[in-house]
């Protein structure tokens, strides 16, 4: 995957106009939207450039965030200090486009974001994620998210746990 696709910050020369992964808000969003929310600090934009054609593949925003504790699915939030809050990574968008369906680009967009949270010199213990419909949530299910006490359709992943996904 590595070798195939580029994960670099969103840039002019990235190509939006016609991205279609599928999903009409994902799509407009990546097309419209994106460029003003990275200019504004409200999110960062990464995006798999394939190095052969210079296509952009896929995308994922990651913005600072946090979880009601309160929300934190049991056992993980017995464990968590008595704080209101976590401070979580909210991965806002995430879609690859459907030239490039089931070919493992999805994943290594979603484990390009866990190590850039991880790696991130600020504290974050959770990583977590606005599925767009019921397909997405169970897209971060299969990799051990789980669902929000009172928003079943945001998903949660302790950034440890997710580390251990790309390298157990
Ligand atoms: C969800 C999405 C990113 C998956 O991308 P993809 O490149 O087709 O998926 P991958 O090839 O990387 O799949 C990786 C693994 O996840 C699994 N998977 C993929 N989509 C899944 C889904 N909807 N539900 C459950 N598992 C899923 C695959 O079976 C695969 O597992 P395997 O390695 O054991 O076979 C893609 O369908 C997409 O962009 N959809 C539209 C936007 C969207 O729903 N984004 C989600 C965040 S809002």
């Amino acid at each position: 995957m590595s070798v195939r696709f580029a994960i670099e910050p969103l840039a002019k020369a990235h190509k939006r106009d016609d991205f279609f992964s599928g999903n009409d808000r994902i799509d407009s969003y990546f097309r419209e939207t994106v460029s003003q929310d990275v200019k504004r600090n409200y999110a960062t934009c990464f995006v798999a450039r394939e190095i052969a054609t210079d296509r952009v593949a896929g995308f994922y925003t990651l913005s600072s965030s946090n979880v009601p504790l309160t929300e934190v699915p049991e056992p993980l939030a017995t464990r968590l200090p008595r704080y209101p809050t976590v401070p979580a990574v909210l991965i806002g968008w995430l879609g690859r486009h459907s030239d490039y369906a089931g070919q493992g680009l999805g994943e290594a967009l979603l484990f390009d974001a866990i190590k850039t949270v991880a790696n991130a010199p600020i504290g974050a213990h959770a990583i977590f994620a606005d599925a767009i419909d019921d397909q997405a949530a169970a897209f971060y299910v299969a990799f051990g998210f789980a669902p929000l006490v009172q928003r079943p359709r945001t998903l949660y992943l302790p950034v440890a746990t997710a580390l251990n996904l790309i390298s157990p």
